[in-house]
């Protein structure tokens, strides 16, 4: 079963935000957290920057909304050619026709969820997404613990794509490492964000290396369904 490594440049260093880009090459997405100091309590960049990262990045981006209002600012994520855009669910109340307009500009349409929000609601809207973003931590920050409470979050994703024959990417983020990323795998997980855990080793390569095989291993002990 493929899996996806997208490191957060959340951990990089901001002012070498071109090299910190690329020592992540030989990883699928880069991760790219953009925050509004409204729907979390801090703040990164906007489409501005984005458009720069997007101009230099040697990976496709898979960029991270942790905003208020995304229909006023997620298009235009989509317009510079994002390879997915992911919104939360705890921001909007028209989630698909945010993602059916993020979809028609050319990008991929994602749906995140926080710790604390149920997934239920959106289990039946499964084919109107490309990838459901389960929260392991609070936005906000990188270097958080992972909250292995919302696996059964994965495991309800896993088996509606089961049952639907579909293939949206389940995609996990915050306080993945060695250890967290099998416990997702092994939950259904197959596309992984990872912050610290890379930026924070001297060889990125090797520690993005080293998550896929631990994810890959792990996945073929997942069973959907
Ligand atoms: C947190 C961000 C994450 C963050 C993860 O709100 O969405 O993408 O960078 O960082 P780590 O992997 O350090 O938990
Ligand atoms: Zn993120």
């Amino acid at each position: 079963m493929s899996v996806r490594i997208n490191p957060s440049i959340l951990s990089a260093d901001f002012v070498n935000m071109e090299r910190d880009l690329g020592v992540i090459a030989s990883a699928d997405y880069a991760h790219v957290d953009v925050m509004d100091n409204h729907f979390v309590p801090n703040l990164t960049f906007g489409p501005q920057m984005v458009r720069r990262i997007q101009d230099v990045s040697p990976i496709p981006l898979d960029i991270h909304l942790m905003i208020e209002n995304p229909e006023r600012w997620a298009p235009a994520y989509a317009e510079i050619g994002a390879f997915s855009v992911t919104f939360h669910a705890e921001s909007t109340s028209e989630p698909v026709a945010l993602a059916r307009r993020l979809r028609d500009i050319g990008a991929r349409a994602g749906l995140a969820v926080k710790p604390g929000t149920p997934i239920e609601p959106y289990l039946e809207l499964l084919d109107e997404f490309d990838q459901i973003l389960v929260m392991t931590v609070e936005p906000g920050f990188g270097g958080q613990s992972f909250i292995a409470d919302v696996m059964p979050k994965l495991d309800a994703l896993a088996a509606a794509n089961a049952r639907l024959g579909r293939d949206v990417w389940l995609q996990v983020d915050g306080g993945i490492t060695l250890d967290t990323i099998v416990i997702a795998a092994e939950h259904g997980a197959n596309t992984f964000v990872a912050g610290s855990s890379v930026y924070n080793t001297p060889d990125r390569d090797d520690a993005i290396l080293n998550l896929r095989h631990a994810a890959e291993k792990a996945s073929g002990h997942h069973h959907a369904g």
